[in-house]
Protein backbone atom coordinates (compact mmCIF):
# COMPACT_ATOMS: atom_id res chain seq x y z
CA UNK A 1 0.00 0.00 0.00
CA UNK A 2 1.25 3.04 -0.59
CA UNK A 3 2.12 5.91 1.93
CA UNK A 4 2.66 9.25 0.67
CA UNK A 5 0.37 10.38 3.32
CA UNK A 6 2.96 9.63 6.02
CA UNK A 7 5.37 12.28 4.50
CA UNK A 8 2.50 14.84 3.62
CA UNK A 9 1.81 18.43 5.84
CA UNK A 10 -2.20 18.74 5.46
CA UNK A 11 -3.45 22.44 5.17
CA UNK A 12 -7.43 22.92 6.30
CA UNK A 13 -9.19 25.73 4.46
CA UNK A 14 -12.42 26.75 5.03
CA UNK A 15 -13.91 27.91 2.28
CA UNK A 16 -16.41 30.33 3.44
CA UNK A 17 -13.84 32.64 5.00
CA UNK A 18 -10.25 32.10 3.14
CA UNK A 19 -10.25 33.99 0.22
CA UNK A 20 -13.60 36.07 -2.12
CA UNK A 21 -12.33 35.70 -5.67
CA UNK A 22 -15.84 37.36 -6.66
CA UNK A 23 -16.41 40.54 -4.56
CA UNK A 24 -19.60 39.32 -2.82
CA UNK A 25 -17.58 38.73 0.96
CA UNK A 26 -17.99 35.70 0.85
CA UNK A 27 -14.95 32.92 0.03
CA UNK A 28 -15.01 30.89 -3.02
CA UNK A 29 -13.35 28.07 -5.00
CA UNK A 30 -11.67 30.55 -7.16
CA UNK A 31 -10.44 32.23 -4.23
CA UNK A 32 -8.46 29.09 -3.03
CA UNK A 33 -7.33 28.03 -6.22
CA UNK A 34 -5.71 32.01 -6.55
CA UNK A 35 -3.85 31.27 -3.54
CA UNK A 36 -2.42 27.83 -4.52
CA UNK A 37 0.66 29.52 -4.70
CA UNK A 38 0.67 30.84 -1.25
CA UNK A 39 0.09 27.03 -0.12
CA UNK A 40 2.48 25.96 -1.92
CA UNK A 41 5.40 28.05 -0.64
CA UNK A 42 4.52 27.64 2.84
CA UNK A 43 5.53 23.77 2.56
CA UNK A 44 1.96 22.16 2.99
CA UNK A 45 0.91 18.98 0.18
CA UNK A 46 -2.50 18.07 1.47
CA UNK A 47 -5.00 20.40 1.23
CA UNK A 48 -8.46 19.26 3.44
CA UNK A 49 -11.00 21.90 2.30
CA UNK A 50 -14.43 22.31 3.92
CA UNK A 51 -17.64 21.29 2.26
CA UNK A 52 -18.55 23.58 -0.30
CA UNK A 53 -21.20 21.16 -1.61
CA UNK A 54 -25.22 22.59 -1.84
CA UNK A 55 -26.76 23.56 1.76
CA UNK A 56 -28.75 26.26 2.99
CA UNK A 57 -25.42 26.53 5.50
CA UNK A 58 -27.27 26.09 8.50
CA UNK A 59 -23.90 24.86 9.74
CA UNK A 60 -21.43 26.67 6.76
CA UNK A 61 -22.36 23.74 4.63
CA UNK A 62 -22.29 20.67 6.80
CA UNK A 63 -25.99 20.71 5.90
CA UNK A 64 -25.47 19.21 2.58
CA UNK A 65 -28.69 19.42 0.32
CA UNK A 66 -26.86 18.31 -3.11
CA UNK A 67 -24.04 16.13 -2.90
CA UNK A 68 -23.27 16.40 -6.76
CA UNK A 69 -23.41 20.45 -6.80
CA UNK A 70 -21.19 23.14 -5.57
CA UNK A 71 -23.12 25.94 -4.03
CA UNK A 72 -23.33 29.03 -5.90
CA UNK A 73 -21.51 30.94 -3.24
CA UNK A 74 -18.98 28.98 -3.67
CA UNK A 75 -18.64 28.49 -7.58
CA UNK A 76 -19.75 25.83 -9.73
CA UNK A 77 -18.85 22.58 -10.41
CA UNK A 78 -15.84 23.78 -13.04
CA UNK A 79 -14.53 25.89 -10.53
CA UNK A 80 -13.99 22.65 -8.55
CA UNK A 81 -12.39 20.81 -11.54
CA UNK A 82 -10.16 23.94 -11.85
CA UNK A 83 -8.82 23.90 -8.58
CA UNK A 84 -8.48 19.93 -8.17
CA UNK A 85 -6.21 20.54 -11.61
CA UNK A 86 -4.53 23.32 -10.70
CA UNK A 87 -4.09 21.78 -7.08
CA UNK A 88 -2.32 18.58 -8.87
CA UNK A 89 -0.15 20.49 -11.14
CA UNK A 90 1.55 22.05 -8.23
CA UNK A 91 2.14 18.61 -6.28
CA UNK A 92 -0.94 19.47 -3.69
CA UNK A 93 -3.05 17.04 -3.42
CA UNK A 94 -6.80 17.46 -2.11
CA UNK A 95 -9.04 15.62 0.26
CA UNK A 96 -12.97 16.82 0.60
CA UNK A 97 -15.24 16.68 3.74
CA UNK A 98 -17.44 13.82 3.35
CA UNK A 99 -20.17 14.08 5.27
CA UNK A 100 -22.66 10.80 5.97
CA UNK A 101 -23.84 11.34 9.14
CA UNK A 102 -26.74 13.98 8.02
CA UNK A 103 -28.12 15.81 5.14
CA UNK A 104 -30.16 19.11 4.91
CA UNK A 105 -33.58 18.95 5.66
CA UNK A 106 -33.78 20.90 2.66
CA UNK A 107 -32.25 17.86 0.97
CA UNK A 108 -34.68 15.89 -1.70
CA UNK A 109 -34.65 13.03 -0.15
CA UNK A 110 -35.76 14.15 3.45
CA UNK A 111 -38.17 16.90 1.47
CA UNK A 112 -39.65 13.61 0.26
CA UNK A 113 -39.17 11.58 3.30
CA UNK A 114 -41.09 13.83 5.58
CA UNK A 115 -43.57 14.12 3.87
CA UNK A 116 -44.56 10.16 3.10
CA UNK A 117 -44.13 8.04 5.26
CA UNK A 118 -44.49 5.25 2.45
CA UNK A 119 -41.43 6.28 0.56
CA UNK A 120 -38.16 4.88 0.05
CA UNK A 121 -36.62 8.04 1.37
CA UNK A 122 -38.56 7.93 4.76
CA UNK A 123 -36.31 4.83 5.57
CA UNK A 124 -33.11 6.67 4.72
CA UNK A 125 -33.74 8.76 8.02
CA UNK A 126 -34.51 7.78 11.86
CA UNK A 127 -37.87 8.15 12.92
CA UNK A 128 -39.83 7.59 16.46
CA UNK A 129 -43.36 8.78 17.44
CA UNK A 130 -42.97 10.83 20.68
CA UNK A 131 -44.02 10.71 24.05
CA UNK A 132 -46.88 11.90 26.86
CA UNK A 133 -45.29 13.21 29.70
CA UNK A 134 -47.32 13.63 33.01
CA UNK A 135 -48.56 17.19 32.02
CA UNK A 136 -50.22 15.63 29.22
CA UNK A 137 -47.13 17.47 26.62
CA UNK A 138 -45.51 16.00 23.30
CA UNK A 139 -42.32 15.13 24.53
CA UNK A 140 -39.29 13.32 22.45
CA UNK A 141 -39.00 9.74 22.29
CA UNK A 142 -35.79 9.96 24.32
CA UNK A 143 -34.05 12.47 26.23
CA UNK A 144 -30.76 12.56 24.71
CA UNK A 145 -29.47 15.75 23.59
CA UNK A 146 -27.47 16.74 20.39
CA UNK A 147 -24.11 17.97 20.56
CA UNK A 148 -25.35 21.50 19.79
CA UNK A 149 -27.15 22.25 22.96
CA UNK A 150 -30.99 20.71 23.00
CA UNK A 151 -32.96 17.84 22.20
CA UNK A 152 -31.26 15.09 19.52
CA UNK A 153 -35.11 14.95 18.06
CA UNK A 154 -37.36 17.58 15.97
CA UNK A 155 -41.12 17.37 15.64
CA UNK A 156 -41.94 16.34 12.14
CA UNK A 157 -45.81 17.68 11.88
CA UNK A 158 -47.07 15.81 8.33
CA UNK A 159 -46.37 12.41 9.84
CA UNK A 160 -46.63 12.93 13.64
CA UNK A 161 -43.18 11.58 14.29
CA UNK A 162 -39.69 12.93 15.64
CA UNK A 163 -36.88 12.67 13.48
CA UNK A 164 -33.09 12.26 14.85
CA UNK A 165 -30.93 15.12 14.77
CA UNK A 166 -28.09 14.84 16.79
CA UNK A 167 -26.35 18.37 15.80
CA UNK A 168 -29.06 21.31 14.17
CA UNK A 169 -32.61 20.68 13.25
CA UNK A 170 -31.79 21.31 9.88
CA UNK A 171 -29.52 18.19 9.70
CA UNK A 172 -31.43 15.08 9.70
CA UNK A 173 -29.73 12.13 10.51
CA UNK A 174 -28.94 9.60 8.03
CA UNK A 175 -30.08 5.86 8.81
CA UNK A 176 -27.10 3.89 8.08
CA UNK A 177 -29.14 0.47 9.06
CA UNK A 178 -30.66 0.92 5.84
CA UNK A 179 -29.05 -0.62 2.48
CA UNK A 180 -30.40 1.52 0.30
CA UNK A 181 -28.78 4.72 1.90
CA UNK A 182 -25.36 3.13 2.23
CA UNK A 183 -25.68 2.85 -1.69
CA UNK A 184 -26.75 6.19 -2.01
CA UNK A 185 -23.69 7.40 0.50
CA UNK A 186 -20.86 5.35 -1.39
CA UNK A 187 -22.04 6.54 -5.17
CA UNK A 188 -21.38 9.62 -3.59
CA UNK A 189 -17.87 8.87 -2.28
CA UNK A 190 -17.52 7.11 -5.87
CA UNK A 191 -18.52 10.00 -7.72
CA UNK A 192 -15.99 12.54 -6.02
CA UNK A 193 -13.00 10.04 -6.13
CA UNK A 194 -13.59 9.81 -10.00
CA UNK A 195 -13.07 13.67 -10.04
CA UNK A 196 -9.85 13.07 -8.93
CA UNK A 197 -9.71 14.18 -5.51
CA UNK A 198 -7.12 11.98 -3.13
CA UNK A 199 -9.37 11.35 -0.22
CA UNK A 200 -11.78 12.40 2.25
CA UNK A 201 -11.81 14.06 5.77
CA UNK A 202 -14.89 11.81 6.80
CA UNK A 203 -17.06 14.13 9.12
CA UNK A 204 -19.16 13.05 11.85
CA UNK A 205 -18.25 9.40 11.24
CA UNK A 206 -17.87 8.25 14.67
CA UNK A 207 -22.06 8.36 14.73
CA UNK A 208 -22.93 6.41 11.85
CA UNK A 209 -24.62 4.06 14.20
CA UNK A 210 -27.28 4.67 16.65
CA UNK A 211 -28.36 2.81 19.95
CA UNK A 212 -31.94 1.27 18.29
CA UNK A 213 -32.97 0.48 21.87
CA UNK A 214 -34.09 4.39 22.23
CA UNK A 215 -33.87 4.14 25.55
CA UNK A 216 -34.12 7.28 28.02
CA UNK A 217 -30.48 8.00 29.32
CA UNK A 218 -29.37 8.05 33.25
CA UNK A 219 -26.77 10.67 33.02
CA UNK A 220 -27.86 13.84 34.56
CA UNK A 221 -29.45 16.53 33.07
CA UNK A 222 -27.59 19.59 31.37
CA UNK A 223 -29.18 23.11 31.47
CA UNK A 224 -31.37 22.71 29.01
CA UNK A 225 -33.16 19.63 30.61
CA UNK A 226 -31.63 16.74 27.90
CA UNK A 227 -28.68 14.09 28.86
CA UNK A 228 -25.55 14.73 27.35
CA UNK A 229 -24.87 11.11 26.67
CA UNK A 230 -23.31 10.39 23.37
CA UNK A 231 -22.87 6.92 24.23
CA UNK A 232 -26.21 6.69 22.74
CA UNK A 233 -24.48 7.13 19.41
CA UNK A 234 -20.92 6.85 19.48
CA UNK A 235 -18.19 4.12 18.28
CA UNK A 236 -21.35 1.40 18.49
CA UNK A 237 -20.41 -2.04 17.19
CA UNK A 238 -22.45 -1.56 13.23
CA UNK A 239 -20.46 1.04 12.48
CA UNK A 240 -17.83 -0.71 11.84
CA UNK A 241 -19.79 -2.72 9.65
CA UNK A 242 -20.81 -0.23 7.78
CA UNK A 243 -16.86 0.90 7.33
CA UNK A 244 -16.13 -2.35 6.16
CA UNK A 245 -18.42 -2.09 3.57
CA UNK A 246 -17.36 1.55 2.64
CA UNK A 247 -13.54 0.22 2.57
CA UNK A 248 -15.05 -2.80 0.44
CA UNK A 249 -17.18 -1.29 -2.24
CA UNK A 250 -15.04 2.03 -2.86
CA UNK A 251 -12.17 3.50 -0.79
CA UNK A 252 -9.68 0.42 -1.47
CA UNK A 253 -10.12 0.86 -4.83
CA UNK A 254 -8.48 4.23 -5.60
CA UNK A 255 -4.80 5.66 -3.83
CA UNK A 256 -6.13 8.36 -1.47
CA UNK A 257 -6.01 9.06 1.93
CA UNK A 258 -8.55 9.03 4.50
CA UNK A 259 -9.01 10.87 7.95
CA UNK A 260 -12.00 10.08 9.93
CA UNK A 261 -13.58 12.54 12.62
CA UNK A 262 -14.15 10.40 15.41
CA UNK A 263 -14.07 13.50 18.47
CA UNK A 264 -13.38 12.86 21.85
CA UNK A 265 -15.68 9.79 22.13
CA UNK A 266 -13.19 7.40 21.01
CA UNK A 267 -9.94 5.77 23.44
CA UNK A 268 -6.61 5.18 21.21
CA UNK A 269 -8.14 1.61 21.66
CA UNK A 270 -11.23 2.54 20.03
CA UNK A 271 -9.16 4.41 17.32
CA UNK A 272 -7.56 1.46 16.14
CA UNK A 273 -10.88 -0.36 15.34
CA UNK A 274 -11.30 2.99 12.76
CA UNK A 275 -7.49 3.26 11.38
CA UNK A 276 -5.43 -0.43 12.23
CA UNK A 277 -3.31 -0.56 9.25
CA UNK A 278 -4.49 -4.21 7.95
CA UNK A 279 -8.03 -4.10 9.29
CA UNK A 280 -9.02 -0.40 9.68
CA UNK A 281 -11.44 1.47 7.05
CA UNK A 282 -9.12 4.39 7.19
CA UNK A 283 -5.85 5.98 6.68
CA UNK A 284 -6.05 7.69 10.38
CA UNK A 285 -8.42 9.07 12.70
CA UNK A 286 -8.57 12.43 14.41
CA UNK A 287 -9.25 12.70 17.96
CA UNK A 288 -10.27 16.04 20.35
CA UNK A 289 -8.98 15.18 23.17
CA UNK A 290 -5.46 17.26 23.24
CA UNK A 291 -7.97 20.17 22.32
CA UNK A 292 -10.18 19.89 25.46
CA UNK A 293 -6.92 19.27 27.42
CA UNK A 294 -7.59 22.37 29.19
CA UNK A 295 -11.05 22.07 29.90
CA UNK A 296 -12.30 24.24 27.13
CA UNK A 297 -15.71 22.96 25.92
CA UNK A 298 -17.78 25.45 24.24
CA UNK A 299 -21.18 23.35 25.03
CA UNK A 300 -21.12 23.99 28.84
CA UNK A 301 -20.43 27.81 30.17
CA UNK A 302 -17.19 28.03 31.15
CA UNK A 303 -15.62 31.14 33.58
CA UNK A 304 -11.73 32.36 32.69
CA UNK A 305 -10.92 31.36 36.16
CA UNK A 306 -11.66 27.78 35.76
CA UNK A 307 -9.35 27.14 32.31
CA UNK A 308 -5.65 27.05 32.93
CA UNK A 309 -3.04 26.08 30.96
CA UNK A 310 -2.45 22.20 31.84
CA UNK A 311 0.67 21.01 30.20
CA UNK A 312 0.98 18.06 32.03
CA UNK A 313 -2.13 16.86 30.70
CA UNK A 314 -2.07 18.00 27.19
CA UNK A 315 1.54 16.00 26.44
CA UNK A 316 0.21 12.75 28.31
CA UNK A 317 -2.39 13.27 25.74
CA UNK A 318 -0.15 13.48 22.77
CA UNK A 319 1.80 10.62 23.98
CA UNK A 320 -1.11 8.46 25.26
CA UNK A 321 -2.09 8.81 21.54
CA UNK A 322 1.16 7.82 19.79
CA UNK A 323 1.95 4.45 22.48
CA UNK A 324 -1.53 3.06 21.57
CA UNK A 325 -1.23 3.75 17.67
CA UNK A 326 1.96 3.77 16.70
CA UNK A 327 2.57 0.07 16.45
CA UNK A 328 -0.41 -0.83 14.38
CA UNK A 329 -1.78 2.63 12.85
CA UNK A 330 -0.88 6.03 11.13
CA UNK A 331 -2.35 9.40 13.19
CA UNK A 332 -2.48 12.49 12.63
CA UNK A 333 -1.62 15.54 14.78
CA UNK A 334 -3.51 19.33 14.88
CA UNK A 335 -3.75 22.21 17.25
CA UNK A 336 -7.00 23.38 15.82
CA UNK A 337 -9.62 23.34 13.30
CA UNK A 338 -12.90 24.96 12.10
CA UNK A 339 -14.75 23.67 15.83
CA UNK A 340 -11.69 24.89 18.12
CA UNK A 341 -10.61 27.95 19.57
CA UNK A 342 -7.33 29.83 18.21
CA UNK A 343 -4.65 27.82 19.63
CA UNK A 344 -2.14 30.55 20.29
CA UNK A 345 -4.90 32.19 22.30
CA UNK A 346 -5.10 29.33 24.11
CA UNK A 347 -1.86 28.14 24.69
CA UNK A 348 0.24 31.56 23.82
CA UNK A 349 -0.16 35.12 25.19
CA UNK A 350 -1.24 36.95 21.97
CA UNK A 351 -0.69 39.89 23.77
CA UNK A 352 2.59 39.92 25.26
CA UNK A 353 4.50 37.23 23.40
CA UNK A 354 2.45 37.15 20.59
CA UNK A 355 5.46 35.78 17.88
CA UNK A 356 7.38 33.35 20.31
CA UNK A 357 4.13 31.37 21.23
CA UNK A 358 3.34 30.73 18.05
CA UNK A 359 6.54 29.91 16.57
CA UNK A 360 6.63 27.82 20.41
CA UNK A 361 3.43 26.19 19.26
CA UNK A 362 4.72 25.63 15.74
CA UNK A 363 7.71 23.36 16.94
CA UNK A 364 5.76 21.63 19.13
CA UNK A 365 3.37 20.30 16.81
CA UNK A 366 5.26 20.13 13.01
CA UNK A 367 7.76 17.98 14.63
CA UNK A 368 5.80 15.55 16.58
CA UNK A 369 5.14 11.99 15.33
CA UNK A 370 2.33 11.61 12.79
CA UNK A 371 1.14 13.74 9.66
CA UNK A 372 0.69 17.38 10.99
CA UNK A 373 -2.71 19.41 9.67
CA UNK A 374 -2.62 23.25 9.70
CA UNK A 375 -5.76 25.46 10.02
CA UNK A 376 -5.99 28.49 7.85
CA UNK A 377 -4.68 31.17 9.66
CA UNK A 378 -2.74 29.69 12.02
CA UNK A 379 0.84 30.47 10.36
CA UNK A 380 0.40 33.86 10.81
CA UNK A 381 -0.95 33.56 14.37
CA UNK A 382 -4.61 34.20 14.43
CA UNK A 383 -6.13 34.94 17.49
CA UNK A 384 -9.67 34.55 19.01
CA UNK A 385 -12.23 37.41 18.19
CA UNK A 386 -12.47 40.41 19.81
CA UNK A 387 -16.50 40.45 19.11
CA UNK A 388 -18.10 42.74 21.78
CA UNK A 389 -21.82 42.41 20.21
CA UNK A 390 -23.97 38.98 20.75
CA UNK A 391 -24.78 39.28 16.69
CA UNK A 392 -21.09 39.12 15.56
CA UNK A 393 -21.41 35.54 16.92
CA UNK A 394 -23.00 33.21 13.81
CA UNK A 395 -22.61 29.41 14.68
CA UNK A 396 -26.02 27.76 15.19
CA UNK A 397 -24.08 26.48 18.21
CA UNK A 398 -23.68 29.82 19.34
CA UNK A 399 -27.60 30.35 19.07
CA UNK A 400 -28.40 27.60 20.69
CA UNK A 401 -26.34 27.52 24.01
CA UNK A 402 -27.61 30.98 24.07
CA UNK A 403 -31.41 30.72 24.22
CA UNK A 404 -31.06 27.91 26.30
CA UNK A 405 -29.23 29.60 29.02
CA UNK A 406 -29.77 33.16 29.21
CA UNK A 407 -31.87 33.55 31.63
CA UNK A 408 -29.51 32.07 33.46
CA UNK A 409 -26.22 34.35 33.75
CA UNK A 410 -25.26 37.65 32.61
CA UNK A 411 -24.74 38.44 28.72
CA UNK A 412 -20.95 39.95 29.38
CA UNK A 413 -20.30 36.23 30.94
CA UNK A 414 -21.81 34.64 28.05
CA UNK A 415 -19.89 36.71 25.87
CA UNK A 416 -17.10 35.79 27.63
CA UNK A 417 -17.25 32.23 27.30
CA UNK A 418 -18.01 32.82 23.07
CA UNK A 419 -15.02 35.03 22.70
CA UNK A 420 -12.86 32.09 24.20
CA UNK A 421 -14.45 28.88 22.90
CA UNK A 422 -16.88 28.99 20.30
CA UNK A 423 -16.43 28.17 17.09
CA UNK A 424 -16.70 31.65 15.65
CA UNK A 425 -13.13 31.91 17.08
CA UNK A 426 -11.70 30.05 14.26
CA UNK A 427 -14.01 30.96 11.64
CA UNK A 428 -13.09 34.71 10.74
CA UNK A 429 -11.88 35.40 7.13
CA UNK A 430 -8.37 35.08 6.49
CA UNK A 431 -5.91 38.10 6.79
CA UNK A 432 -4.29 38.40 3.90
CA UNK A 433 -2.97 42.55 3.99
CA UNK A 434 -3.98 45.52 6.10
CA UNK A 435 -6.33 46.54 3.25
CA UNK A 436 -9.85 46.68 4.51
CA UNK A 437 -11.65 43.50 4.95
CA UNK A 438 -8.20 42.22 5.51
CA UNK A 439 -7.73 41.95 1.99
CA UNK A 440 -10.30 38.69 2.40
CA UNK A 441 -12.71 40.58 0.31
CA UNK A 442 -13.85 43.98 -1.58
CA UNK A 443 -16.86 43.47 0.05
CA UNK A 444 -18.28 43.77 3.79
CA UNK A 445 -17.05 39.84 4.16
CA UNK A 446 -19.43 37.06 5.67
CA UNK A 447 -18.51 37.24 9.07
CA UNK A 448 -16.79 39.85 10.83
CA UNK A 449 -13.04 40.25 10.44
CA UNK A 450 -10.68 40.05 13.79
CA UNK A 451 -9.80 44.18 14.75
CA UNK A 452 -6.29 43.04 14.80
CA UNK A 453 -5.84 42.30 11.28
CA UNK A 454 -3.63 45.42 10.33
CA UNK A 455 -0.95 43.91 12.58
CA UNK A 456 -1.66 40.32 12.15
CA UNK A 457 -1.92 39.35 7.96
CA UNK A 458 0.06 37.34 5.39
CA UNK A 459 1.76 40.72 3.50
CA UNK A 460 2.95 41.61 6.89
CA UNK A 461 5.29 38.82 7.42
CA UNK A 462 5.76 37.46 4.20
CA UNK A 463 9.17 39.35 3.41
CA UNK A 464 10.05 39.86 7.19
CA UNK A 465 13.28 36.86 8.19
CA UNK A 466 11.83 37.18 11.79
CA UNK A 467 7.75 36.57 11.05
CA UNK A 468 5.55 33.78 12.39
CA UNK A 469 5.06 32.96 8.84
CA UNK A 470 8.54 32.63 7.94
CA UNK A 471 8.93 30.49 10.65
CA UNK A 472 6.15 28.24 10.02
CA UNK A 473 8.16 27.62 6.24
CA UNK A 474 11.60 27.20 8.29
CA UNK A 475 10.01 24.09 10.03
CA UNK A 476 8.22 22.70 7.25
CA UNK A 477 11.46 22.72 5.50
CA UNK A 478 13.57 21.10 8.25
CA UNK A 479 11.15 18.53 8.24
CA UNK A 480 10.73 17.48 4.56
CA UNK A 481 14.77 18.39 3.77
CA UNK A 482 16.66 14.95 3.12
CA UNK A 483 18.57 15.00 6.22
CA UNK A 484 15.68 14.88 8.87
CA UNK A 485 12.81 13.75 7.21
CA UNK A 486 13.47 9.99 8.30
CA UNK A 487 13.68 11.24 11.99
CA UNK A 488 10.99 13.61 11.67
CA UNK A 489 8.77 11.06 9.89
CA UNK A 490 9.23 7.88 11.08
CA UNK A 491 11.84 8.35 14.28
CA UNK A 492 10.66 7.07 17.63
CA UNK A 493 8.70 10.07 19.77
CA UNK A 494 8.88 10.31 23.50
CA UNK A 495 8.69 12.84 26.16
CA UNK A 496 11.42 13.72 28.25
CA UNK A 497 9.70 14.85 31.84
CA UNK A 498 6.45 13.85 31.52
CA UNK A 499 5.16 15.74 34.83
CA UNK A 500 7.15 19.20 33.98
CA UNK A 501 4.36 21.73 34.61
CA UNK A 502 6.44 24.72 32.14
CA UNK A 503 8.15 22.46 29.50
CA UNK A 504 6.48 20.07 26.31
CA UNK A 505 9.79 19.06 25.61
CA UNK A 506 10.45 15.70 23.23
CA UNK A 507 13.04 13.15 21.72
CA UNK A 508 12.52 11.93 18.48
CA UNK A 509 15.30 9.36 17.69
CA UNK A 510 15.75 7.40 14.59
CA UNK A 511 18.87 5.67 12.70
CA UNK A 512 21.93 7.62 14.75
CA UNK A 513 19.72 11.12 14.80
CA UNK A 514 18.72 12.65 17.92
CA UNK A 515 15.83 15.32 17.92
CA UNK A 516 15.41 17.58 21.13
CA UNK A 517 12.24 19.76 20.56
CA UNK A 518 12.26 21.27 23.91
CA UNK A 519 9.23 24.29 24.50
CA UNK A 520 8.68 26.59 27.63
CA UNK A 521 4.73 27.10 27.79
CA UNK A 522 4.86 29.61 29.97
CA UNK A 523 5.38 33.49 30.44
CA UNK A 524 8.01 33.13 32.31
CA UNK A 525 11.92 32.45 32.53
CA UNK A 526 12.10 28.43 33.18
CA UNK A 527 15.71 26.25 33.36
CA UNK A 528 15.66 22.81 31.63
CA UNK A 529 17.98 20.37 31.64
CA UNK A 530 18.50 18.13 28.94
CA UNK A 531 20.14 14.81 29.33
CA UNK A 532 23.06 16.10 26.31
CA UNK A 533 25.70 18.28 26.12
CA UNK A 534 26.74 19.02 22.40
CA UNK A 535 23.94 20.69 20.19
CA UNK A 536 23.50 22.33 17.69
CA UNK A 537 20.07 24.63 17.38
CA UNK A 538 18.30 24.09 14.59
CA UNK A 539 15.14 26.20 15.06
CA UNK A 540 14.26 28.74 17.66
CA UNK A 541 11.16 30.87 18.70
CA UNK A 542 13.71 33.75 19.32
CA UNK A 543 15.61 34.98 16.68
CA UNK A 544 18.75 34.81 19.21
CA UNK A 545 18.80 31.45 21.52
CA UNK A 546 22.07 30.33 22.64
CA UNK A 547 21.42 27.14 23.90
CA UNK A 548 24.10 25.80 26.48
CA UNK A 549 23.09 22.28 27.81
CA UNK A 550 22.81 20.82 29.82
CA UNK A 551 21.27 23.64 31.60
CA UNK A 552 18.62 25.74 29.37
CA UNK A 553 17.42 28.88 30.91
CA UNK A 554 14.18 29.09 28.82
CA UNK A 555 12.94 32.81 28.12
CA UNK A 556 8.88 33.05 28.34
CA UNK A 557 7.40 30.50 25.29
CA UNK A 558 11.22 30.27 24.25
CA UNK A 559 11.58 26.99 22.09
CA UNK A 560 14.46 25.35 20.83
CA UNK A 561 14.79 22.06 18.22
CA UNK A 562 18.03 20.27 18.94
CA UNK A 563 20.07 18.27 17.11
CA UNK A 564 22.42 16.36 19.05
CA UNK A 565 25.59 16.04 18.69
CA UNK A 566 27.24 13.64 20.73
C1 LIG B 1 -18.05 18.03 12.61
C2 LIG B 1 -17.70 19.29 11.88
O1 LIG B 1 -16.34 19.51 12.03
C3 LIG B 1 -18.55 20.38 12.47
O2 LIG B 1 -18.16 21.65 12.04
C4 LIG B 1 -19.99 20.11 12.15
O3 LIG B 1 -20.80 21.05 12.81
C5 LIG B 1 -20.39 18.71 12.60
N1 LIG B 1 -19.41 17.70 12.31
C6 LIG B 1 -21.65 18.30 11.93
O4 LIG B 1 -21.42 18.04 10.58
Amino acid sequence: MKTWWKEAVGYQIYPRTFYDANGDGIGDLKGITLKLDYLKALGVDLLWIGPFFKSPMDDNGYDVSDYYAVDPIFGTLDDARELIQEAHQRGLRIILDLVLNHTSDEHPWFIEARRNQESEEHSYYIWKKGRINAQGQRIPPTNWSSFFSDSAWCYNEATDEYYMKIFSEKMPDLNWAEPKLRERMMEVARFWLDEGVDGFRVDAVAHLAKDLRFEDSTMPLDAQGNAPDWSKFSNLPALFDYLDELKDQVLRHYDIVTVGEVGGGASPDMALNYADAQTGAFNMVFTFDHCWANGISAGTVSFPEQVKTDVIALKKTFAAWYDGLHERAWLPVYWLNHDHPRVVSQYGDPVHYHKPSAKMLCNTLYLMYGTPFMYNGEEIGMTNVDYTELPDFQDVWVKNLYEGVKDQYPLAVLMDHFRRTSRDNARTPMQWSAAPNAGFSTQTPVSKVNGNYRAINVEAQDQDPDSILNHYRAVLKLRKSAEYKPVFIEGEFALLDEDHPDVFAYRRVNSGKTIFVVSNFTGKDTEYTIPARHVRCLLSSYPDSHPQPPKLILRPFESVVLDVLE
